[in-house]
């Protein structure tokens, strides 16, 4: 899966040197990350004319939290390559006006037209960024309520007596809609349910991965696992 992934975004670096990347964290994309770095030693792909935006951030978490997506984006990706710093944009997930933060990040996105290129992982409740089951379509950047089944997810990478932040901010489905290609990722079992839900379902907002099949140019990765429940 994370080859398979790093292909899809290397073709994208190949084909188009300035493209513009939507990037998830989380587990499932660590090894695509390894991937791309490695093809980046190697001297395959160059990554000096891209422009990344991610999809999400915790909010809020202070500035040296080592669970802030910030951070593994720095230590996963752009510490081990050639992106200029001025055109990686991540969610400030520190900020007091979290609505203000939103704004600021979709104009930011209008600045360079759109994604071209939206990679993107699932939450075992169907969610895509921090877009819980029930958010309405229509939103761009904003503010999410995390659901109990997410925040239970997420306190794997917590300490145990630590609380998950209740909130993120989050690209909405009409960002995520609006690019140009959108590649979802899934590995192991407990993402089998949700990965069958989204592709093979009814296309609801009770499961936000379904809007997927709406899109025209729609590319998965997954392990045998995560594909376990195909009807
Ligand atoms: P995970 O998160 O890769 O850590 O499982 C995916 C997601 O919640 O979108």
């Amino acid at each position: 899966m994370s080859q398979a992934a790093a292909r899809v975004i290397a073709r994208q670096v190949l084909s188009k040197p300035d493209s513009v990347l939507g990037l998830p964290t989380g587990e499932t994309p660590i090894g695509m990350y390894e991937t791309l770095v490695h093809m980046y030693d190697q001297g395959l792909i160059d990554f000096s004319r891209i422009v990344t935006f991610n999809l999400d951030e915790y909010y809020t978490l202070s500035p040296d939290h080592p669970n802030r997506y910030h951070r593994y984006m720095y230590e996963k990706l752009f510490m081990h390559v050639n992106v200029p710093e001025g055109n990686i944009h991540i969610p400030d997930g520190g900020v007091q006006d979290g609505e203000a933060e939103c704004r600021r990040y979709d104009e930011e996105l209008v600045r360079y037209g759109r994604i071209n290129l939206q990679v993107l992982g699932i939450g075992t409740n169907g969610h895509i960024g921090f877009n819980e089951p029930g958010t309405a379509w229509g939103l761009t950047t904003h503010v999410s309520d995390l659901s109990p089944e997410t925040r239970e997810w997420e306190a794997r990478s917590f300490a145990e007596d630590e609380p998950v932040p209740r909130r993120a901010i989050t690209m909405g489905i009409k960002t995520i809609m609006n690019a140009e290609q959108i590649m979802l990722l899934a590995s192991g079992e407990e993402k089998a349910k949700a990965v069958a839900a989204a592709l093979f379902g009814p296309i609801t907002p009770q499961v936000p991965a379904s809007v997927l099949q709406l899109h025209p140019q729609l590319t998965v990765a997954l392990d045998k696992a995560a594909e376990e429940k195909f009807p």
